[in-house]
């Protein structure tokens, strides 16, 4: 995010705060399966800064720290956040730091994907339910290690950060990995987001 959207994503979320009916403001007040791209941006827009404050909240434990204070200035991948359906029905937004950012912008799809290591992919997340009313998800984040560290998982190690900040100690084969692999694996085990939402597509 440049400068200018981060300073207004921060004034529109200080104006959500500031309000007594703070959380209803960022309500877009309609079904999250009805949103436009551009009302689910809208509703990430009033919910940004309050998001990652919650992210960076608190120790991060095994999670490192700086992942979660740095990934906004990583590289978007995302034009606008996206509901594919997956990891809960929440609309979703994915940063790539230096290291694997060029790689994972092919969106390749196939077994030409070589995300190199040290590539660490950060996705946030919220959702909208069915009476419009928003609420904060997790910080979903995967780091590509040196080949050979985690042959079950493809050299991913899988990381999750609660909106509270608590770090979430998942059973990453079940609750992650399986689904990586088995339904991406022969894309080196990237889901990527919605075809419409790709940066650059
Ligand atoms: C039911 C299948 C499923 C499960 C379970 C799942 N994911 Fe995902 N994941 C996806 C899909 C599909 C995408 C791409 C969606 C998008 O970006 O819009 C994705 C994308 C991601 C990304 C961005 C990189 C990419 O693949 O493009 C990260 C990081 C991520 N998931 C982490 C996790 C973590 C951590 C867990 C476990 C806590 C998890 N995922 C569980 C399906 C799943």
């Amino acid at each position: 995010m440049n400068t200018t959207l981060r300073a207004a994503a921060v004034a529109t979320a200080f104006v959500c705060l500031s309000t007594a009916a703070q959380a209803a403001s960022c309500d877009p007040g309609k079904d999250g399966n009805d949103l436009t791209f551009k009302e689910a941006q809208a509703v990430y827009d009033c919910i940004a800064a309050d998001l990652h404050a919650g992210y960076m909240t608190g120790g991060k434990k095994w999670v490192p720290g700086g992942y979660v204070a740095d990934y906004r200035n990583w590289t978007p991948v995302n034009t606008m956040p996206a509901n594919p359906g997956f990891h809960g029905g929440r609309f979703l937004l994915t940063w790539v730091n230096k290291v694997g950012a060029e790689e994972y912008l092919k969106f390749a799809e196939d077994d030409a994907v070589h995300i190199p290591a040290g590539t660490v992919i950060a996705k946030e997340s919220f959702a909208v339910n069915a009476k419009g009313k928003v609420q904060k998800g997790p910080l979903f984040i995967m780091e590509k290690v040196a080949a050979g560290v985690s042959p079950e998982t493809g050299d991913w190690f899988y990381m999750m950060v609660a909106p509270s900040g608590t770090p979430q100690a998942v059973p990453v084969m079940t609750a992650c990995n399986e689904c990586h692999m088995e339904n991406y694996g022969f894309q080196g085990g990237l889901g990527y987001p919605d075809p419409e939402v790709r940066v650059g597509q």
